[in-house]
């Protein structure tokens, strides 16, 4: 493959894409387990592992056997398939409708939400899971804010909207926690040829342990990464008013997402702006880091956001 990957793709023919990881550990990657497990359940929005091979390390000792490493996975390619990020930015191009795309997409994520808390353990977040998940957010900003000053005069803001789902959960409110992508965004769904999106790629942040991609999460998670994709979308694409753009974007995703679910992402506000907030935090730092002149779309989303806590 051509593409800019954090992996290596060989694609045969047009009939199987075979995905080599460059960073591998110990026990089954995510990007094996997952698919598997959803397609033992009939859900079809994601290709099926059709083989995938694996390192085992001799035994050490008496003790259990090391978990093997997994090293690649082949699975069906799907042929005449672009993925959501070329077509949003097609569609800004020439000014095309993306909203039902967009609505599809949200309903296509819930329908694998729901399969995957089908299939893999769940659980609920109770108070003491809610102030670790806040107090995890708040350390990362904190980190960030001291590597990118532009952060600091938002960062009492910021700390306020963790603060308010901490104190949510000091009230006796839960949230269920299951499986989820991991790392979603535009580029990881592909729109087939059949015109049905597809979602790909569930290794989660391959910079993130292990044993924390494979935990429970809440699936806001999943669609904050995919509402901050709008935002890219709309700065890329060259929008004259990325925001409006973005923002119907947003409220179609999640509309779509609500129907297929049941459950509307907006309806829990103080989860999805911590959620959304603490990705932007994520791409602050990496922009800062990497790519600088691309740093206003996050800040421009962190003013957004902190300008609507209380
Ligand atoms: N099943 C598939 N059919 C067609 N194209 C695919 C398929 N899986 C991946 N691709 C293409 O390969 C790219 C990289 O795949 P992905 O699984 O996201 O790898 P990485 O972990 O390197 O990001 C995708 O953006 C997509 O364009
Ligand atoms: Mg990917």
């Amino acid at each position: 493959m051509t593409a800019e990957q954090s992996n290596s793709s060989v694609v045969y023919g047009d009939t199987f894409i075979l995905k080599l990881f460059r960073r591998v550990s110990p026990g089954t990657n995510p990007d094996l387990e997952l698919p598997l497990a959803l397609a033992r359940t009939g859900c079809t929005r994601v290709p099926a592992p059709a083989a995938w091979f694996e390192a085992a390390p001799p035994p050490e000792g008496p003790g259990p056997r090391p978990e093997p490493f997994t090293l690649g996975v082949l699975q069906p390619y799907l042929a005449g398939s672009t993925d959501g990020w070329q077509l949003a930015l097609d569609a800004l191009a020439v000014r095309a409708d993306f909203t039902d795309a967009a609505h599809a997409l949200g309903h296509a994520t819930a329908e694998v939400h729901l399969a995957m808390a089908d299939a893999l353990p769940v659980s609920v977040l109770r108070r003491p899971q809610i102030e670790h998940l806040a107090a995890a957010m708040s350390e990362r900003l904190d980190s960030a804010a001291a590597a990118v000053p532009a952060l600091q005069p938002y960062r009492g803001a910021l700390h306020a909207a963790y603060e308010d789902v901490a104190a949510l959960g000091r009230t006796g409110r839960t949230w269920a926690a299951q499986r989820i992508h991991g790392d979603l965004h535009l580029g990881q769904a592909l729109l087939t040829a059949e015109r049905q999106w597809s979602l790909i790629d569930f290794e989660g942040e391959p910079s993130r342990p292990l044993a924390e991609r494979r935990r429970p999460q809440p699936p806001v998670r999943d669609i904050a990464g995919m509402l901050r994709s709008f935002d890219y979308a709309a700065a890329v694409g060259g929008h004259d008013t990325p925001q409006d753009w973005a923002g119907g974007m947003r409220a179609a995703y999640c509309a779509g997402y609500a129907e297929a679910s049941g459950t509307d992402p907006r309806d829990e506000p103080e989860l999805l702006r911590a959620h959304e907030t603490d990705k932007a935090v994520y791409e602050v730092l990496y922009e800062a880091r990497h790519r600088p002149d691309w740093l206003p779309v996050p800040m421009t989303a962190i003013r957004r956001l902190a300008a609507a806590v209380r």
